[in-house]
This record gives structure tokens, C-alpha cells and sequence, in this order.
């Protein structure tokens, strides 16, 4: 009896010695997932440590550590740093039965990395002031007399930088830094952050917002009056209209891969993607998900051709934002 007491204890003492919290490199924000991350924890009882940073900063973490990354799971806000750690063979490829629930064009291609919910570059404009027929055709006009000292944007947001990434790809570097010397010249007003931009449009400071979809969404809900709504430009061309992808990715050396594997299933499962969908008005990834009813459908947006790696190509883009004075 005491014998098998002993046992006992010996068994309970060096599982609970291995039973390792899952490790989670979380760029998305606190705020916006720890209650998912919550949810988890008390659907599977499996414990998680998440340490919150950017997405850029913990791409270089993650790159530096190698093997030795503590890290089980990559959360990114862009998919695309996923795409570079995956080529620096850091990531396990994620098996079919996940990969399965989400949609084709919304995953890596090679089976890296998963998206977990996605969102859209817009501009933002004020619903009381502008007619929608007389907004810009094309990013290009935001140089125009007419938008001078009317339009928000914010340069050292993540978003901005991958949209500014992809015209990098899609104009040239030379159109690219001229188009923003001359919006800086228009008297762009600099923000911090993408919401205080939709705000501003909706509170008649600004006319328009260069910002994320899902802002205008989040504060009309706080603030059904609020006189803004997002515009999509009308041509797949014009390099307007942009996707951002957020992804989830597993570290290729983890000890964890069935606890990994049970919280990506549950990034990309029904609760989650129903939470991205209608608590933060992103758009879903989920097979069979839709987005919010407020929030114009994916298909309905005529997408400029850029990767999500593209978008993660920020060095040159940050060089080029100092040089210009925005940072
Ligand atoms: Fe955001």
C-alpha cells in the first residue's frame, strides 16, 4: 500500500514536472485574444503561456532562437513573417485535417502556416461630407488639391507599412516614394494608430482615413451615428484594395505538437472564427463562416496582386518612411 502510495506520488510529481504550459509568441494583440485564449485554456484544460510583442519583433526573436525557441505557437498579425520563418525551415508543415477547415486562398499554399482571420486596407470617409462618387479612383489622387490637409493616416502602424510594402511591389520604389512625398506634402495628418484615424473621419475632422475595414465597424457599433463608411477602389489594378492575412504557424522543434495542433484546430474552429467575425469584424477563415453582415464580402472587393510576403518586405518600406520624415 505504501509502496504503491509512493508510486503514486513519484508518478503525479514528475508529470506535473513535464506537463509544460504550451508556449504561445502571440503578435496579435492582448486585448483582442486573450479572452479566445481563455476560452481554450477552459475547453481543453491545457495551460498556455502567451508572450505578447509584434509580430516583427518576435519574427526576429524567433528567427535568432532557432531550435532552442521556447515557442510552441506563432500568432502573427501578418502572415507573412510566417512565410519567412517557414523558409528558414522553422515551421512544421500543419496536417491536411486542419488545413482542410480553412479556406484555399486564405492559407499558405505550402502548408506552413494557416490564416486565421484576415482583414482589408480601406479608405475611410466621412458620410456626412463626401459623396461617395466623388471619392478617389485611385490611391494616386490622395495628392490631389482637393484632399489637402483631409486626409489620416499612420505610418508607424504595421498595416500601413505592408500596404506601403505592397506598393513598393506593385508601382516601384522611385512612384512609391514620390506618391508619399506628395501625400505628405498634401498635409497628411500622422496618427498612431488606424482606429483614432476611422474615428477622426467619423467625428468630421478628417474627409478621409487611409485605415483597416474593421475600425469603422467596431466604433459604429460603439457609435451608431458616427459618419463614416468604407470605400473600396472600384479596380483590382489601382493597388487600393489590399488583404492582410493573420496566420498561425507551429514551431518545427516543438515537444508539444498534439497540444500545438489542438489550439490551432481551436483558432480555426467555430468559437474562434465567430469571434474574429463579429466581436473584431474581421473576416473569418473558417470554411462555412461568414463575415458580419455589415462588412463588405470578400469576394466583392477586386484584390491588387500582392503576397502576404510581400507585405512582410517592411526594411526598405521603414527606410523609406524615415528618409521621407514620416518616422
Ligand atoms: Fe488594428
Amino acid at each position: 500500500m505504501t509502496r504503491l502510495f509512493a508510486l503514486m506520488i513519484a508518478f503525479f510529481t514528475s508529470s506535473a514536472l513535464f506537463a509544460q504550459d504550451l508556449v504561445v509568441y502571440s503578435g496579435r494583440s492582448e486585448a483582442l485574444v486573450a479572452p479566445l485564449f481563455a476560452q481554450f485554456e477552459k475547453e481543453t484544460g491545457i495551460k498556455l503561456d502567451v508572450r505578447y510583442n509584434s509580430t516583427a519583433s518576435i519574427a526576429t526573436q524567433f528567427l535568432t532562437e532557432q531550435k532552442n525557441s521556447p515557442a510552441d505557437v506563432i500568432f502573427l498579425q501578418e502572415s507573412g513573417y510566417l512565410t519567412v520563418l517557414s523558409e528558414a525551415n522553422l515551421l512544421q508543415n500543419i496536417k491536411s485535417e486542419l488545413r482542410d477547415q480553412v479556406e484555399e486562398n486564405l492559407q499558405d499554399s505550402q502548408g506552413y502556416w494557416l490564416g486565421s482571420s484576415a482583414r482589408v486596407r480601406v479608405l475611410a470617409y466621412n458620410t456626412d461630407k463626401v459623396k461617395p462618387e466623388e471619392l478617389p479612383k485611385d490611391l494616386s489622387e490622395l495628392t490631389a488639391p482637393k484632399w489637402k490637409g483631409q486626409i489620416g493616416w499612420a505610418p508607424s502602424n504595421a498595416s500601413m507599412q505592408g500596404h506601403v510594402s505592397a506598393l513598393r511591389v506593385l508601382w516601384g520604389e522611385d512612384p512609391t516614394f514620390k506618391w508619399l512625398e506628395g501625400v505628405k506634402a498634401n498635409q497628411a495628418v500622422s496618427y498612431q494608430k488606424n482606429g483614432q484615424i476611422t474615428n477622426a473621419v467619423g467625428q468630421g475632422e478628417l474627409l478621409l482615413g487611409w485605415s483597416n475595414h474593421y475600425y469603422t465597424h467596431q466604433l459604429k457599433k460603439q457609435n451608431p451615428k458616427l459618419a463614416v463608411a468604407n470605400y473600396h477602389f472600384p479596380e483590382s489594378g489601382k493597388a487600393g484594395n489590399i488583404l492582410i492575412i493573420s496566420g498561425v504557424g507551429i514551431n518545427k522543434h516543438t515537444k508539444n505538437l498534439t497540444d500545438a495542433e489542438k489550439l490551432v484546430n481551436f483558432l480555426v474552429g467555430p468559437y474562434a472564427q465567430n469571434y474574429f467575425a463579429n466581436e473584431s469584424f474581421e473576416y473569418p477563415t473558417r470554411k462555412g463562416v461568414a463575415a458580419n453582415a455589415a462588412v463588405t464580402p470578400l469576394n466583392k472587393i477586386p484584390f491588387a496582386t500582392v503576397t502576404q510576403q510581400q507585405l512582410a518586405d517592411i526594411e526598405p518600406t521603414v527606410t523609406m518612411l524615415r528618409k521621407l520624415g514620416l518616422l
